[in-house]
């Protein structure tokens, strides 16, 4: 039966851990293995509704690694702007395509293309969830720290899609995160709460981002307004001034802190230009490695759905 991967709740931890394990093997293979191509004729699909370098790049680069083809529509360009309803869309991409990456605003309409769908789809973002992004930071702070639990990670910002996918990670594979946002800009109270209710791991929410980040071993950030919210971009950058990650707030987590951001970063706003250049960040490795995860997930998912 073919998988999907729309929300990190689609992965058990085995799971993961695996896709974790993969990627670093790919990692150190790197494309210098032209032997291994197990995607050979076979085409991926990327719909994408908001822009992206690394997540469209990195799929693309990933897809080609393992001997397939690759087919980008901006969403903007297809009939679903001219209101052809998804479940059309999903039965004709079946017939012509082995996977689809999609990235649009709403996750509603990720989950109805892949319930109409015959071939496996996967979550490139959506306003609620960034599965693929956690997958991937996941790999680098195992790399970095030599472990994902027992560790303390700080999310300082915006409670927003990819906070989303860091709680859900973090309920699945019982880690500790610590997330420091102004009032109003908490988490969705659902996704946090169906992941205080699954009982592994440990997540609180609160105002104060020295709090967060005393003692944390992980600082992740990102922008202050996520594509979509634009207009509240003026707004945002006055309420969310006291989250800047810079030095005098890493200054209070450990010594060996590592700093992470999705990217794309904007310098001065949540992050300052010394952090993100500085010795602590990890932010470069970070987005090298959404190559070789999108690559384990690929493998996974189209490899192993014939
Ligand atoms: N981190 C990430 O998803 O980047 P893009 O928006 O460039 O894909
Ligand atoms: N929260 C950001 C992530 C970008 C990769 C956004 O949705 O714009």
């Amino acid at each position: 039966m073919k998988k999907d991967v729309l929300t990190l709740w689609d992965l058990e931890p085995e799971d993961v851990m695996q896709l974790i394990e993969r990627s670093m093997v790919f990692k150190k293979s790197n494309s210098a293995d032209v032997q291994y191509r197990p995607l050979q004729g076979k085409t991926l699909g990327i719909i994408f509704d908001k822009p992206s370098t690394r997540t469209r790049v990195s799929f693309e680069v990933a897809m080609i690694q393992l001997g397939g083809g690759v087919t980008f529509l901006s969403a903007k360009d297809t009939q679903m702007t001219r209101d052809e309803p998804i479940i059309d869309t999903a039965r004709v991409l079946s017939g012509y395509l082995d996977g689809i990456v999609v990235r649009t605003y709403s996750q509603e309409l990720v989950e109805k293309l892949a319930l109409n769908s015959s071939i496996p789809v996967i979550n490139g973002l959506t306003d609620m969830y960034h599965p693929c992004q956690v997958l991937s930071d996941l790999q680098t702070i195992l790399e970095k720290k030599g472990k994902l639990t027992g560790l303390k990670i700080a999310w300082v910002g915006d409670g927003n899609n990819v906070a989303h996918s860091w709680i859900n990670a973090t309920a699945i594979l019982g880690l500790h995160i610590v997330l420091a946002t102004p009032e109003g800009y908490e988490p969705n109270q659902d996704i946090l709460r169906k992941a205080i209710d699954h009982g592994k791991g440990t997540i609180s929410v609160l105002s104060d981002p020295f709090e967060a980040v005393q003692d944390a071993d992980v600082i992740y950030t990102d922008v202050w307004a996520s594509m979509g919210q634009e207009k509240e971009h003026g707004t945002r950058k006055r309420i969310f001034q006291p989250y800047q990650v810079n030095d005098n707030l890493v200054d209070r987590a450990k010594k060996d802190a590592i700093v992470m951001h999705c990217l794309p970063a904007h310098r001065g706003e949540e992050i300052s230009n010394e952090v993100l250049e500085g010795p602590r960040s990890v932010i470069w490795d970070q987005a090298e490695n959404k190559l070789y995860m999108h690559k384990a997930i690929l493998e996974r998912l189209m490899v192993d759905s014939d």
